[in-house]
Formats: structure tokens, sequence, C-alpha cells
């Protein structure tokens, strides 16, 4: 199929009164369904479905759209996202993008049958039941969140799944480590479990924490398998986005019980990012539902350091950011449960702004370095009028002029554009391709030239000239916020290419594969210097090969 037979056919299927209904309650009343806007905050229902046509519209804040939107906007992806994961629940099949492979989907299941025996194990209400119990966890939060208890056994996992599954498979999804000898053990073993999920509910992972004397570590958490990337992953924001959204920020903290507590407590905006320093994909993941992050990591040094780092990073992907300083308590735990949940919320309200904490954490001994870091963090902020709120903060508690602080926060902008990814010109050329003919873009694509183009940075491209093609609003918001502005304008001017579709196909093409060779090239040089001729030798192949391909293309 298509992408616009896709498009139709996941229309005609989907039943837009149920998936509206997960996101606000429904009432017939005559021909629609009318309900409270999931998009703003109201008192009397002015959200509106339409059975018959298919949409929704309200008409108290003007959302509206068909299924695919309403799927967009309320989980924040883009098009081609909101269309797979529509085309997965009606089960139409998603053919224009790499499919998930078997090796996967055998994963997904073995997760899923692991959680519920751990699950299973818990409600045994024995050691796993009774340490849960002595944190505090309510039995009907444990329910929600899939708590399990892995049995204090070497087999356990092993025994149950092996009927089904070989042991390579179960070491895959990370739940069994190979001995020495050949055999294998459990890697779970005596934890309470907190189950790892993907944005969409699927399982991807584990963490365990010792429910006796911790003699081993205190947390053990899966590796990165085909399905867990830790970098790429917040742990609950599967449950807590709706609330994330209709709030408009997110708690970030560190660990499992710091979630679980703020989330018993009945603060659910909040996800952990299970260890301290935020990557640039959990930000980027985050700031699809928040405009405002709350960091609360750990009362210590290492916590305030990660805090420190995460700013810019946050800053960079248009959140704005404040800091809660728990003061007599070292962990969220332990705050709420020290000093109950009604003062947390108090905490929230006088959180200090970013910049301010930077200035007071880089500047304990010297206010100089203070506001450069400050200022350095405020230079990777893209909107001018947060730009400037965030440069007043500053001035304030640095008692600096405005205007100098600007002109700093301007130096080192220009510094950074040297440095900055931009747009390319052969990138320029693509995307006027892309904005005046994107179909052509598209069935110049022939063969092996879509998978090697799909698969490098150059990606966003198929995906944008895919939207283009298929007439979605706002195509643009599709591709990373670094170069969007870029992108908009050169759609917006809609100035023609002067190369063709296949010639630019060919030269990106060529680009990716030089660029891996270029790659390669480096790993020679490091084989030579181990002296490994086995892998030089495999490393020359690939890259006569690599160069048979340019020439072949060329040729
Ligand atoms: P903490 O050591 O602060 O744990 O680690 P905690 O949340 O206060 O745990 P409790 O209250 O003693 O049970 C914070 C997070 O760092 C990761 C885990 O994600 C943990 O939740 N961590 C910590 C590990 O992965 N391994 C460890 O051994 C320790
Ligand atoms: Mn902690």
């Amino acid at each position: 199929m298509d992408l616009e037979e896709i498009k139709n056919k996941v229309k005609e299927s989907a039943d837009i009164v149920e998936i509206a209904s997960r996101y606000t309650s429904l009432k017939k009343t005559g021909r629609y369904y009318r309900g409270l806007c999931p998009f703003h905050e109201e008192k009397t229902p002015s959200f509106y479905v339409d059975p018959d046509k298919k949409l929704y519209h309200c008409f108290g804040c003007g959302a509206g759209g068909d299924v695919i939107k309403l799927i967009m906007e309320m989980e924040g992806v883009s098009f081609m996202e909101a269309l797979r994961s529509l085309a997965n629940q009606y089960g139409i099949p998603f053919t224009i993008s790499k499919k998930r492979t078997r090796q996967e989907d055998i994963l997904y299941e073995i997760l899923q049958s692991a959680m519920e025996l751990y699950i299973h194990e818990l409600w045994k209400r024995g050691r796993g039941y009774n340490y849960m119990k002595s944190r505090k966890i309510p039995d009907e939060v444990a329910r929600e969140l899939n708590l399990g208890y892995a049995p204090n056994s070497w087999n356990f996992i092993l025994k149950a799944l092996s009927g089904k599954y070989n042991p390579q498979q179960l070491e895959a999804a990370g739940l069994i480590i190979k001995r020495d000898d050949g055999g294998y053990y459990d890697r779970f073993r005596d934890r309470l479990m907190f189950p790892i999920f993907a944005e969409y509910g699927r399982v991807v992972g584990f963490g365990g924490r010792c429910v006796s004397q911790e003699t081993e570590a205190k947390y053990i958490n899966s590796p990165e398998t085909a399905v867990y990337k830790k970098g790429k992953t917040l742990y609950g924001l599967n449950w807590t986005k709706g609330e994330i959204r209709k709030k408009g920020s997110a708690i970030i903290v560190e660990g499992y019980m710091d979630f679980l507590s703020l989330y018993s407590a009945g603060i659910k905006n909040v996800v952990a990012s299970l260890g301290t320093s935020l990557t640039e994909d959990q930000a980027s993941l985050i700031s699809r539902f928040a405009e405002e992050i709350y960091l609360n990591y750990d009362n210590d040094e290492a916590g305030r350091r990660s805090t420190a780092r995460a700013i810019p990073i946050l800053f960079s992907k248009g959140l704005s950011v404040r800091v809660i300083d728990l003061e007599n308590a070292k962990d969220p735990d332990e705050f709420v449960e020290k000093f109950g949940q009604a003062s947390y919320i108090y905490k929230l309200e006088e959180a200090e702004k970013g910049v301010i904490f930077l200035f007071n954490y880089y500047g304990r001994e010297n206010r100089e370095i203070g506001v450069k870091k400050a200022i350095e963090a405020i230079s990777y902020i893209d909107d001018p009028i947060r730009k400037r709120y965030e440069i007043g903060e500053l001035a304030y508690v640095s008692k600096m002029e405005e205007d100098i602080l600007m002109a700093m926060v301007e130096g080192k902008e220009k510094a950074f554009a040297q440095t900055r990814p931009s747009l390319s010109p052969l990138e320029e050329e693509a995307i006027k391709t892309i904005s005046c003919c994107s179909e052509k873009f598209l069935s110049s694509l022939e063969g092996e030239s879509s998978e090697i183009i799909r698969n490098s940075r150059f990606g966003y491209l198929v995906a944008l000239a895919e939207a283009v093609a298929s007439n979605i609003d706002n195509p643009t918001e599709l591709v990373d916020k670094n170069i969007r502005a870029e992108v908009s304008k050169i759609f917006f001017k809609n100035e023609k290419p002067t190369t063709s579709p296949e010639k630019i196909v060919k030269n990106i093409v060529d680009s990716i594969l030089k660029e891996k060779i270029k790659k390669i090239q480096m790993e020679i040089k490091s084989a030579e210097r181990e002296g490994n001729i086995e892998k030089i030798i495999e490393l020359m192949r690939k890259k006569q090969n690599l160069i048979k391909k340019v020439r072949g293309k060329n040729g």
C-alpha cells in the first residue's frame, strides 16, 4: 500500500469516538459525542466528535481535525508516528518503512511474559510484598505500575520460559546471563521488580531493587537490548504523559522510588531519568509533552552537578527549567515521607529558576564563572522572548546590566554559529525539491538508495518528503528543532532546485558512503596500531565494497 492508501484505510477503520474517549469522557448528544476538551481546561463541555464524518472539533479552543491529527496532538508525535501507531492498533499493514523484525517481536513477548510471572510472584505476598509494604507503596499503585517480585532463585525465569524460548533469546531480552561454563542463570533474583515501559506501553526492560540486606548492588537494571535504549527512555512516561501534557510541566527525578512516592502522593506529572545524566534524547522526548521542567535530583553533590548539566540541554529543546531544593531530605522519596505531599507542592511553587541555580552553583567561589555558565546556558535558548526573560532573571541575581548580559549571549551565539550544524548546500537542494515536487523526490529513491538514506542522518529528508506528499499540515514540524527554521524558510521561499531529483539522491548517497569510508579508514588505522591483522583485512574488504558502490552509482 502507498501512504495515501494507508492513510485512508486508517481513517476508515479507526473508531474516533473510542480513541477520543481515551483522553476525555464523551456523552452522546444527538448525532455527536460531547465532552470536556482534552486540549484546554474547561468546566462546560465544548469538545465535539462527529462519528460519521470522523472528525473532532472544540468550540472552546478551536482544536480540530481527523483521528490522525488527534493522536498527533494528544501524544505529541509526528504524522508518521501517529499513522504507524493507528495502523498497528487496527491491524493495517504498515509497509512503507522498515518493518519491526520478528526478532524484536519475540523480545517483547518474552518481556511481557516475564512481567506477568513477576507480578504473580509479588501477589503471593511473601518477601517481595512485605518489602514493598515497608516502602509504603499502596497496593493499587503496585497494580497500576505492574510491580512484581523476582524470587530468590537462580533459574526462575529460565525454568518458566525455556519451554517456549531458547536461552539465546532470553539472554537477548536481558533476563538471563551466560556463565563461563556455558550455562545460564537469572539476572534478577530476590528483587522488587519495576517494569520499564516504552512510550506506547510495551515492557522493554526492568529495574530490580534488592529486598534483603544490601550485599549486592542495590538496584540492577536490564542491559541495553534491541528494544531497550537507556538514554532514550524515561521511566513512567507511559503512565504520566497525559498528566504532564495537561499541566504543561514535568518533574524529573532520579529513581524508581522517587517516582513512586510522588505518584502515590497524587503528584502525577513525573518521570524518572534512571541515573543522573539527562540525555539529549530524553530531553527531546519530554519536550513533546511539557513546556516546563522541574528538576528534582538527589540532594547531594552528584545530584547538583547533574542538575547543572541538564539545564542547557533542556534549554536547547525549548524547555524552561526550575530546580527544586529539598533542604532537609536526601531525595523526593524521603521528602514526601518526612514532610508530606502538601509541603512538596509548596517546594514546587517556590522552585528557583534554572539560570539562578546555575549562577549560584557555578558562582559559589567565583561569581564571574557563575555568570559565564548561566550565559552559556541561555545561549541555547531559541525563543527571543524567553531569552530576554532569562537574562532579566540573571541580571537580577548577578546585579549586572541586562544589555551587557545580552551582548555576552550574542557573542556566544556568534561563536556557536560556526560550530552549530546547519544545512549543507546538498540538503538545501533536497529540501527545495521536496518543497516543490515531493513525489518526484520519492520516486527517485529507488532500491538500495532509499534504505541507505533512511538509515543515515539524512533520513529526515525521506520522512519530510512523505509528509509533504501526504498533504499534512506543517510538515516541517517533523524535522529536528535545530534546523526547523532553516527548513521552513526554504519552504516559504519556494525557490526551484537547480539539480534534478535523481542527481540529488545520488549525491546524498555518495556523501553517506564517503562518510562511511572515512570512518572505516579510521578504524583501519586503529587496527593497524593494535596490529590486528584479521580486523584490518575485514575492514579493507568492507572499504573496497563501499568504494565499488560509489563507483557503481556513478558509472
Ligand atoms: P539511589 O541510590 O538514590 O536510590 O539511586 P534510591 O532511589 O534512593 O533508592 P532507595 O530509596 O534506597 O530504594 C537512584 C537511582 O539510580 C539508579 C536507580 O535507577 C535508582 O532508582 N541506581 C542506583 C542503579 O541503577 N543502581 C544502583 O545500584 C543504585
Ligand atoms: Mn535516592
